[in-house]
């Protein structure tokens, strides 16, 4: 069986939600506090034993590769001023074991195309895919739990959680039986479907370990909701040939893709950050106090 090392991540997407922000720069590269979203899905795939990330990007999104790469004249600026700490947070942003790899993804055509431009870096081995927008919080990385299910079962797991009814248009939803109390095996998949016709209120997330077998239904896909090759459907088509694991996942997830998302994982991460954690958990009670008199 083979070993899961390579990530994919999906980073080409045009931020529409937080326009204006996301005008000049990727909505990827949106600090919650003093950290990107790009680098706690690299983060988490590092710490589940992924050694190649695989970047499919567009255009305007120079400063993803700029961050995961070394910044000299910053550093050496740093160095003049006598700011070690701050060199030794820029230089461990990745480990010296990993590899980036970046591809272009030339038209917007879905998250299906942008998983299958990943193919010439994966050709024939399973791998992650990470999407930034979906934080997850969790003491073992999720795409590690993940990857164990993968290491157990040798099939494609999706990350999935319950969503109340009226979001499933938001959400690929798969119909699931289950095999243990984390487990599912997926009968049907399909995206966004309208809460009325929905067959369950089980969600993916974004997060999937895909067998290779996936590029072939990507190649083959048409463009499905919204106009895009969706990466739901060739899991679809994938499902008539191989067993598909639905997996929920432990951990508390902040959808940082939406404006309310980002808000609670800036408050709940800005809480536990350790230079201004302590100080803005005291402003935050002391508003609280403040809403009670
Ligand atoms: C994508 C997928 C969807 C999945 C979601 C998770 O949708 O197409 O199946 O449930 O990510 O975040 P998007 O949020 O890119 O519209």
């Amino acid at each position: 069986m083979n070993r899961i090392t390579k990530a994919v991540f999906p980073v080409a997407g045009l931020g529409t939600r937080f326009l204006p922000a996301t005008k000049a720069s990727p909505k990827e590269m949106m600090p919650i506090v003093d950290k990107p979203l790009i680098q706690f899905a690299v983060e988490e795939a590092v710490a589940s034993g992924i050694t190649d990330l695989i970047f499919i990007t567009g255009r305007g999104k120079r400063a993803i590769e700029d961050h995961f790469d070394k910044a000299y004249e910053l550093e050496n600026e740093l160095m003049l001023r006598g700011k070690s700490d701050m060199i030794a947070a820029l230089r461990d942003i990745l480990p010296k074991q990993v590899n980036c790899i970046f591809i272009r993804q030339t038209e917007a055509l879905g998250l299906g195309h942008a998983v299958l431009c990943a193919k010439p870096a994966i050709v024939n081995e399973p791998f992650a895919v990470l999407l930034a927008d979906d934080l997850l919080d969790a003491g073992t990385p999720v795409i590690q739990q993940m990857i164990e299910v993968y290491n157990y079962y040798n099939c494609s797991v999706l990350g999935v959680q319950d969503v109340p009814r009226e979001d499933t248009r938001s959400y690929g939803i798969v119909a699931a039986k289950p095999l243990t109390e984390r487990v599912e095996k997926v009968d049907a998949i399909v995206e966004k479907p309208n809460p009325d016709v929905a067959p369950s209120t089980l969600a993916v997330v974004g997060r999937y370990v895909l067998t290779p077998r996936i590029f072939h239904y990507l190649e083959n896909a048409k463009p499905g909701s919204g106009g895009e090759i969706q990466l739901t459907d060739a899991i679809s088509a994938l499902l008539n040939e191989q067993q598909v694991l639905a997996y929920r996942y432990q951990g508390v997830r902040y959808d940082c893709g939406s404006k309310l998302g980002y808000l609670q994982a800036t408050v709940e991460f800005g809480q536990r950050h350790p230079e201004v954690g302590k100080e803005f958990a005291e402003y935050l009670a002391g508003r609280d106090a403040l809403k009670t008199n």
